[in-house]
């Protein structure tokens, strides 16, 4: 299929330029004047900015957590994604049976995404127990599958301590992967929690309380250094939620370590008075790290514009408000954590960020494409438009105004963070390697069509400090 696209404003993380662009076989082929050559399609996209298709590096499609499934599974959950703009995922498996090795992570997960992703797709892998057989395992794994990134936790059930961690980076470091970390130092969590039920302080604002921003703070600085220990071994931050945290990745940025930084949409706006929602409404925001007060969310903007916070992240993990998130009625503790996001991610970050002249428009394409692919080892194929890239692409019209309300939305799941929100523009098409698979609000591909990607090593080549 050869198709083109003219009369759009094409914008990458280095230029805004207005130019045709020409695609065939799904790679794009040519950019600029492209007059004369043979297309089956043609698309025009006067009015419209012409971006890299979305890169979300952190999902949990069909995670199981305890009892509870998240809704989205790899159909539901990439069709979303790209109704919003999202042509690729990197998504983060659950945790397995204790002491399953790493290889049956990767098989469970290739069988949920097969033959379901409707966009491309890669995991990362999880490390819940450390021991040679692991560290051992993590190179047929980087080599074979292509996995190059691996998730640790220093919180939930399979919490890593600080040797093992240690022994992750440091083996990950060597074999040129990096270590994606959930920071939160669970010591003062349980504390924290304990506490509250005790006194019976069990609704849905008791969640942030037993959180506090400087669980999130300590486990970053002490993971910046653990990293600085197992050699400048590549760390990746994910879901950096203070105003604390980023200053701490700012300072270790400074000094050139090989740490990055993602925050997500909820962090930049929502707050933790949502916990205290009517009805217990405050349950659609269990997430961890939880909302934050809302003096962070100016800083957090600023940590991205000045290049500390390289990406955004989702984070979605949906579960039924009229539904699973139930379970922590009467106590925050039994709510299964997570929230949606997929979906809304561009359309949010397009109308609050470019639009409010928070962020410029390659800021923007930075932040969700094309820093990503650079640091989870998917660039150029993915994170860019340029000769012999994926022809994954999302037009914005920058004149659509839309409310957002779940009942328009692809994400499987009955409500939506940002009901009610007024956002000024919005994809109106998405294209998956040279597909047009959403137009105007409708998926029109097909189920099973995303590719598992196999993804480069991250070595030093990958950095970005600004
Ligand atoms: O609450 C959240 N974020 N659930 C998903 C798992 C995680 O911590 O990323
Ligand atoms: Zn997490
Ligand atoms: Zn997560």
């Amino acid at each position: 299929m050869k198709g083109l696209i003219k009369n759009g404003t094409i914008v990458t993380s280095e230029r805004v330029v207005q130019g045709d662009l020409y695609m065939s076989e799904g790679i794009i082929q040519m950019i600029g004047n492209c007059e004369g050559l043979v297309t089956d399609e043609v698309i025009d996209a006067s009015g419209l900015y012409i971006l890299p298709g979305g890169v979300d590096v952190h999902t949990h499609l069909n995670l199981h957590q305890g009892n509870y499934v998240a809704t989205d599974d790899f159909y539901t959950g990439t069709v979303a994604a790209a109704c919003g703009g999202t042509t690729c995922i990197v998504d983060h498996m659950e945790f397995g049976p204790a002491g399953c090795s790493l290889k049956n992570r990767v098989d469970v997960y290739h069988g949920y995404a097969y033959g379901k992703a409707v966009i491309d797709y890669s995991f990362h892998g999880v490390i819940q127990h450390v021991d040679e057989a692991i560290l051992d395992e993590m190179a047929s794994i980087i080599e074979n599958e292509g996995i190059t990134s691996f998730k640790i936790y220093l919180t939930y059930d399979y919490k890593l301590d600080d040797e093992a961690a240690l022994r992750v980076m440091k083996r990950l470091g060597d074999l040129g992967a990096v270590t994606a970390i959930h920071c939160e130092n669970d010591g003062i969590l349980s504390f924290f929690k304990k506490h509250y039920l005790e006194h019976n302080q069990k609704s849905p604002i008791f969640h942030a309380l037993s959180r506090p921003e400087e669980a999130e703070a300590e486990a970053v600085g002490r993971m910046i250094t653990l990293s600085e220990i197992a050699g400048d071994a590549p760390i990746y931050i994910v879901h950096v939620s203070t105003a604390k945290a980023a200053k701490i990745i700012a300072e270790a940025k400074q000094k050139k370590r090989n740490v990055h930084g993602e925050t997500c949409p909820q962090y930049l706006f929502l707050d933790q008075e949502c916990y205290r929602e009517p009805d217990n409404g405050g349950l659609k925001y269990i997430m961890s790290p939880p909302l934050r007060r809302k003096s962070n969310q100016n800083l957090l903007w600023n940590y991205i514009s000045e290049g500390t916070l390289d990406v955004i992240g989702t984070d979605h993990c949906p579960f039924n408000f009229h539904g699973d998130k139930q379970a922590g009625r009467d106590d925050f503790s039994k709510c299964p954590n997570g929230a949606p996001g997929i979906e809304t991610r561009i359309p949010l970050l397009f109308s609050e960020g470019v639009m409010k002249k928070r962020i410029s428009l390659q800021d923007f394409v930075k932040i969700i494409s094309t820093n990503p692919a650079k640091l989870m080892g998917l660039y150029p194929k993915k994170g860019d438009i340029t000769v012999g890239a994926d022809a994954d692409l999302v037009m914005i019209d920058p004149k659509k105004k839309v409310t957002l309300r779940s009942d328009f939305l692809h994400e499987h799941v009955d409500y939506t963070c940002y009901e009610g929100f007024e956002l000024q523009g919005y994809p109106v098409m998405t294209l998956s390697r040279g597909e047009v698979i959403c137009k105007d609000g409708a998926f029109i591909g097909h189920e099973g069509r995303g590719q598992f990607l196999k993804r480069k090593k991250v070595n030093d080549g990958v950095r970005i400090w600004n």
